[in-house]
């Protein structure tokens, strides 16, 4: 069983003006709601590829309990924990030339009951066999050792861990014992150098990259996914390293496609497929992704299409 954990959902309110107008009323038009959160995405890309996972969060108040009724449209399965501060709502405009500007709120706060009220859940939810993603930001009353905590907690349990954080809430998940520390990571290539306090520069090829994520191993990590947008991802683990190249697809919009990926990669290992096929999945998956309008998933047929277009080359 896979579980996703989304601890700072959202509400996402899109709406439409001719222009942007600071210091003006501004009308919206066509406001459309949607599921916002990472966990969220990794679920819908399961679902399409037609597996299941449970997405696990906090909700609360009028936005929560729509929230919770757009996950329920997508067909996905939910076990939330109901909080007393309301779910935020993030507004995203768009004008008539296409450009995108986004009001996000910072998202409720999390007491402490609540706090204890999700770790329980997810305590019961991971056992052996069990894959847990950890996804996205963190909301207030969460400390940033947050995502170091759940994974000692999941993987003494059994439970396999895959992380996708960035800044000190990842660089604190992987300060873990190697027993305590995520199985998986898929930082992109700003999150692996921010983490090295690396800065990014044309110079860095490949093999430099390969070096970080072949450190992150050695810390405990089973398999590091370097997503690099349209050039790519780089996979390594003890056993080798892959290298993919993008697939030349009509791009609409690359928001969720690392969540994608990660999606694919996880029904790749409940389904047991080779190291090599989940990879290629997940190259499929979120190429197909970068298709659809917003955070959408691609359809299972897409992916099966992109997936005959999709080479992965061991390169050490
Ligand atoms: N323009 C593109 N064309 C084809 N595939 C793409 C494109 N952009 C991204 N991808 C695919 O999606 C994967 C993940 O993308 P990216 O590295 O941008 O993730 P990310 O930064 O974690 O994104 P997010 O956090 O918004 O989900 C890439 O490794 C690649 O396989
Ligand atoms: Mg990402």
């Amino acid at each position: 069983m896979i579980i996703t954990v989304t601890l700072n959902p959202a509400l996402d309110k899109t709406a439409y003006v001719d222009a942007v107008r600071p210091r003006a009323l501004n009308r919206l038009r066509d406001v459309q709601l949607d599921a916002g959160g990472k966990g969220v995405n990794v679920s819908s890309m399961i679902h399409a590829l037609g597996g299941k996972s449970t997405a696990v969060g906090f909700a609360g108040g009028g936005a929560g309990k729509e929230l919770l009724s757009l996950i329920a449209q997508k067909g996905l399965y939910t076990d939330f924990v109901h909080i007393i501060a309301v779910t935020r709502t993030n507004l995203k405009v768009v004008d008539n030339d296409g450009v995108l500007t986004e009001f996000n709120e910072p998202g409720p706060h999390i007491n402490s009951d609540e706090w204890g009220a999700l770790e329980q859940k997810l305590a019961g939810l991971a056992v052996k066999g069990n894959t847990v993603v950890l996804s996205g930001s963190l909301p207030a009353g969460l400390g940033k050792d947050t995502y170091k905590k759940l994974s000692a907690v999941l993987r003494q349990n059994g439970a396999a861990v895959f992380l996708d954080a960035d800044g000190d809430a990842f660089k604190l998940a992987l300060e873990n014992e190697s027993d305590a520390i995520p199985d998986y990571i898929k930082p992109n290539r700003f999150e692996l150098l921010q983490y090295f306090g690396v800065a990014d520069d044309d110079s860095i090829l490949d093999a430099k990259l390969v070096e970080l994520c072949r450190s992150l191993l050695e810390k405990g990590v089973k398999l590091v996914v370097l997503s690099m947008g349209e050039a790519g991802a780089i996979f390594v683990n003890k056993g080798g390293v892959w290298r993919a190249s993008a697939l030349p697809v009509q791009v609409r919009s690359t928001v969720g496609a690392g969540d994608s990926m990660i999606g694919a990669l996880v029904y790749g290992f409940a389904n047991a497929l080779p190291d090599e096929q989940c990879f290629a999945l997940a190259i499929a998956a979120s190429a197909g992704a970068c298709t659809t309008e917003g955070t959408n998933p691609p359809n299972r047929s897409l992916v099966d299409k992109l997936l005959e277009q999709t080479r992965i080359e061991r390169i050490a």
